[in-house]
């Protein structure tokens, strides 16, 4: 029996003669956050004991029966028949202990070869390359909804901005195509990372490998990694391809952020561009008339903590010396929260998209107004061979003149422009139309419906090629088996 404020004997403590101190085993032990980690875990230790009996060291017969004890071990955590407790320390201990009280003394042979310190490594790539996937399966569903709404959209006339000053005529559909080519990246960004995690460190030991004879590309290909991480000190050590997680997520979610600051503004009576249904909007507990954009707020107030997940991490992994030192326990939390947090960012965000109401009307009207044609009037001079710095300065006097009669381009008559410059003609009154300038800015990537089109046409295929690539992926892993698990 442990003593007062003293806990029991751990599974490491043959050279103790102590007790770990209560307290002091609550502040290092990791399992009230690492038990997310108890399938990978498993399915971790269920392709080590495959290795060892291959390898002779230890029998067939005692790696059925840590094979199948591990199943079981499973079954009881899933179904609550287990508990995991903190006297073990972390999701590592306890399943080693869970398996050695259901099958004994040959429990006791699975920790051959191998150290938490490998182990932890291991079980972060397994679960980090199964949550990249999913994270990719969200984004995906994000893209496809921005495109939907962009071919939607594809002549819906608005202002486009330089400065938050209105510039030249866009669309919506080209607008929101600039999101889904960002989210694109992000899509791109989450692959790249996804083969730096999906290397196998288990082997490394806790830090010099082993005396054993063990196989590591063995185990490395019963878990469908498509590499190992060789050096055994640095396969220990190695946190940066959770660094590079977060930020690849942390880009991603400066983008959703941006998006959200977008519909924030818009959504204001002095926009007025969009109305977010009541169903993704709050209210005010004291002033009445208010519909705020709470969702929309909340994406961009949780970029900041995702940024600070990175930093977090950064920070923690600057100072330390090869190879494992406990800090790196550190790496986790940050690492869950910023997983949680960006599939709900995306997730919710998908879905609002589907309650918005922009107010087309409005948003051309703003387009028509502020010389958002101005830069089509000094194009016209140029295509007439007037260098484009003359034409600029030409159209700049044009403006002010308008501005001092208060007018605007469409109020001046063909007497008025050929004061200016006498190659204008009847039809500067066509070019100065929005819908004039939108439709001729077909340029790639650029806002005329046709060019959207083909943007939109792009965007879809590399997404379909992306989708290909996450099902070849998840293949390899045997991410299809039930729950991840090798057979
Ligand atoms: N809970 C530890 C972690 O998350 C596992 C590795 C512990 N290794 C050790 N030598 N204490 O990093």
């Amino acid at each position: 029996m442990a003593a007062e404020g003293m806990i029991g004997l751990k599974l490491w403590a043959g050279r103790f003669s102590q007790e770990t101190d209560r307290l002091a085993n609550k502040f290092q032990a990791s399992i009230s956050f690492d038990q997310r980690l108890y399938r990978h875990d498993i399915q971790g230790s269920i392709a080590h004991a495959k290795m060892l009996a291959s390898c002779g060291i230890i029998s067939a017969d005692e790696s059925k029966q840590i094979v199948e004890g591990l199943k079981q071990v499973l079954l009881d955590i899933e179904s609550g028949r287990s508990v995991l407790s903190e006297e073990q320390e972390d999701i590592h201990l306890n399943i080693e202990y869970l398996l050695t009280q259901k099958i004994g003394k040959v429990g006791e042979k699975l920790h051959t070869a191998r150290s938490r310190n490998d182990q932890v490594a291991l079980d972060l790539r397994l679960y980090l390359r199964e949550e990249i996937l999913t994270l990719m399966t969200s984004v995906d569903k994000l893209i496809a909804k921005f495109l939907t709404l962009a071919e939607q959209h594809q002549s819906t006339i608005m202002p486009g901005y330089t400065h938050l000053q209105r510039a030249q005529p866009i669309t919506l559909g080209h607008h929101l195509c600039a999101y889904a080519s960002m989210l694109m990246r992000d899509l791109e960004r989450l692959r790249d990372t996804f083969d730096r995690v999906n290397q196998c460190p288990l082997g490394a030991g806790a830090l010099a490998g082993t005396t054993l004879p063990i196989d590591r590309q063995m185990v490395a290909d019963q878990l469908g990694f498509s590499g190992l991480i060789a050096n055994t000190l640095d396969a220990v050590s190695d946190r940066d391809f959770i660094v590079e997680f977060l930020s690849s997520v942390s880009i991603l979610m400066m983008h959703l952020s941006r998006f959200s600051e977008e519909l924030i503004l818009w959504a204001s009576a002095e926009f007025a561009f969009v109305e977010i249904d009541d169903s993704y909007a709050t209210g005010s507990s004291m002033m009445p008339q208010k519909k705020n954009p709470d969702i929309a707020e909340l994406i961009r107030g949780k970029t900041g903590r995702v940024y600070g997940h990175l930093l977090g991490l950064l920070t923690t992994l600057k100072g330390l010396p090869l190879a494992y030192n406990k800090d790196l326990q550190e790496d986790k939390e940050g690492l869950f929260d910023a997983i949680d947090t960006v599939l709900a960012c995306v997730t919710v965000l998908t879905q609002m998209l589907n309650h918005l109401r922009f107010n087309k009307q409005h948003m051309y009207g703003q387009a028509s107004q502020g010389f958002a044609c101005a830069t089509d009037v000094a194009e016209y001079l140029v295509a007439r061979g007037i260098p484009f710095r003359e034409a600029h300065a030409v159209v700049g006097k044009i403006v002010a003149y308008a501005l001092k009669t208060n007018r605007d381009l469409s109020q001046l008559d063909l007497g008025e422009w050929r004061q200016f410059s006498p190659v204008f003609n009847e039809d500067i009154f066509q070019v100065i139309k929005v819908e004039t300038a939108v439709n001729r800015r077909r340029t790639i990537g650029g806002p005329a419906p046709e060019a959207t089109i083909a943007e939109i046409g792009r965007l879809r295929s590399r997404l379909a090629e992306l989708r290909k690539w996450k099902e070849e992926k998840a293949k390899q892993a045997g991410l299809d088996d039930l729950a991840g698990m090798p057979a």
